[in-house]
């Protein structure tokens, strides 16, 4: 059974400008890790980088995309402004990945379904359980990639607690999620597709705040800006 048709699979060449998921539009990137070469995680954030100048249509010296901390969601500023796109980067070990959004909140995950996805069962709640249509390992990837991706959409700066994240219709290329967190919880659309041999979701929900940015960061987003 073929799980995820050719035309949901994204390129590790060129990037996607404009991909729908849910009501929100998303673009990503990706590319294969050299053997040797700059660290997965400061490479991801380069490539970032790379998708924000590219939709934006800016010089890719204006654009700087840095972890905040101590969650570890990375943003994106734009000469030294923190607002918008937002922006989430995954990287494993021989392939990494960027996705922005200009009108939600995105997260991105990618998992490799041939290493050990069997065990991720444990993260699984009975409802998920019951909903995947085969134990495949690709299925399983797909649930995992799903969680971590609309953890890192939901910005909740909590811990990442994989029973806490839900997932709900999961098909071959899209999911429905929601985050319970301590005082909040978020919902959102997902995305599914093959990139290489990897499982890709992206995950999108509603921004937070007016600008795109929750009010309890924005005092540390501008100190991180100002570095720049
Ligand atoms: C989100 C997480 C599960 C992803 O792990 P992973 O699938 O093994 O790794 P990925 O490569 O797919 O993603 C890692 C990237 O996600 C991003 N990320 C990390 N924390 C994030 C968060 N809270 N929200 C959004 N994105 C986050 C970072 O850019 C990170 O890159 P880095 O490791 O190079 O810094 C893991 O990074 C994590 O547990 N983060 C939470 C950290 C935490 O507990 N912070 C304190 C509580 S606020």
């Amino acid at each position: 059974m073929i799980l995820f048709p050719g035309e949901g699979d994204l390129s590790l060449v060129h990037p996607c400008r404009e991909m729908r998921v849910g009501r929100w539009r998303v673009a990503c990137i990706f590319q294969t890790a050299p053997a040797c070469g700059p660290s997965s995680s400061g490479a991801a954030l380069r490539l970032a980088e790379d998708l924000v100048a590219d939709v934006l249509g800016v010089a890719n010296h204006t654009v700087r995309v840095a972890t905040l901390l101590p969650s570890g969601r990375p943003i994106a500023a734009v000469s030294g402004q923190a607002s918008c796109p937002t922006v989430s980067v995954s990287h494993v070990r021989d392939m990494y990945g960027a996705a922005l959004s200009f009108d939600g909140q995105v997260g991105i995950d990618i998992v490799c379904p041939h290493e050990g996805t069997a065990s991720l069962q444990t993260f699984f709640t009975p409802e998920e359980r019951a909903m995947l249509p085969q134990h495949t390992r690709h299925w399983y990837a797909s649930l995992w990639a799903a969680k971590e991706a609309a953890y890192k959409a939901a910005g909740l700066d909590i811990e990442f607690q994989p029973l806490r994240v839900h997932i709900r219709d999961l098909g071959p290329d899209r999911f429905q999620w929601s985050v319970s967190g301590p005082h909040d919880r978020v919902a959102g659309a997902g995305r599914l597709a093959m990139v290489g041999q990897h499982v890709v979701a992206l995950a999108v929900t509603r921004r937070a705040g007016k600008g795109g940015v929750g009010d309890e960061c924005r005092e540390e987003l501008e100190k991180v800006s100002a570095c720049f």
